[in-house]
């Protein structure tokens, strides 16, 4: 989706009218809320949810946690769009003309309360897809003693897909997921792709023979708005059309694919690259340990302070 990174810079109207969407489970309703908040530079949509929860309504219910993009767990619809509320900058959705911003809970997933969704089915859609490396090896699975040898290509296949952080925005976005329920969604079958595209996985006959079962994939009309609304730049539209052809090559028998195998673990490689002679040397600090690759401060006077 199209971030307006200058939001950040720009200074939004002095006050905005919040609009959330709230639900009460106990009481069974569901009706529209509206909170002023004061705004300042730089602030964000969980910010002001914060500021409502500390310093007007406490019985807002939303979730949040890394506050930085990272984990995932604040996604909820800002004007009609799924979005991260910790990645959205008020000045980028309410402006001075129209002082106002509409918070629903995320589309597609069942509500607990307020903002607040449930997750359940979604990690069980991801479960089913089997997120992990499968080796057929049971000795190499259970003692380990080599590694991976994995070329640049090789990683490039996949690499796009692990930067996905189970946020649930594409579930939100998608149509189909919308409409049907035996859809496994865009973040699982792009999870199911980013494990069958790893030269380390041996998985591959289990997991298309389970998805072609189902036809999950072939479910998808294209309608990219998962694509469109991820926050990390994934494209899960485009890993559902590589799953479908790895299914159809499948098929026909077609399907090739270069299986790592396990090689002995490289040698401790010694640091190339010198200290930059203008490292600046830290009272206290013996920054020649970053040259043995030891802790700066030694655990134990961590502890200690
Ligand atoms: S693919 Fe993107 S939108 Fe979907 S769960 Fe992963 S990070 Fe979120
Ligand atoms: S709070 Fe973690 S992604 Fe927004």
């Amino acid at each position: 989706m199209p971030v307006d990174l200058k939001a950040v810079t720009r200074r939004p109207p002095e006050t905005v009218k919040i609009w959330v969407r709230r639900f009460h489970p106990e009481k069974g309703a569901t009706w529209w809320q509206s909170y002023e908040v004061k705004t300042h530079r730089g602030m964000t949509v969980l910010d002001a949810l914060l500021k409502i929860k500390a310093e007007t309504d406490h019985t807002l219910v939303f979730r949040y946690s890394c506050r930085m993009g990272v984990c995932g767990s604040c996604g909820l619809v800002v004007n009609g769009e799924p979005r991260l509320s910790c990645q959205t900058q008020i000045a980028e959705k309410a402006t001075q003309e129209k002082p106002e911003i509409r918070l629903e809970p995320l589309y597609n997933f069942p509500v607990l309360r307020d903002l607040l969704t449930d997750f359940s089915e979604f990690f069980e859609k991801h479960r089913k897809v089997r997120p992990y490396l499968i080796r057929l090896d049971k000795e190499e699975r259970e003692n380990p003693k080599l590694e991976y040898e994995q070329r640049p290509e090789e990683l490039e296949e996949y690499y796009e897909y692990t930067l996905c952080i189970s946020c649930g925005l594409c579930a939100a976005a998608c149509p189909v997921y919308a409409s049907n329920p035996k859809f496994l969604g865009p973040h699982a079958l792009a999870q199911a792709y980013r494990y069958l595209a790893d030269s380390r996985d041996e998985g591959w006959r289990l997991r298309l023979e389970e998805l072609d079962e189902d036809g999950s994939a072939y479910r998808c009309h294209f309608a990219a708005s998962c694509s469109y609304v991820c926050p990390k730049v994934v494209d899960p539209a485009g890993a559902i059309q590589r799953l479908r052809r790895a299914l159809l090559t499948y098929k026909f028998r077609l399907f090739r694919k270069r299986t790592a195998k396990p090689v002995e673990p490289m040698k401790e490689a010694k640091p190339t690259v010198p200290l930059p002679p203008e490292a600046e040397p830290i009272e206290g600090v013996d920054l020649s340990a970053l040259e043995r690759e030891e802790a700066l401060i030694p655990k134990q006077k961590l502890l200690e302070d």
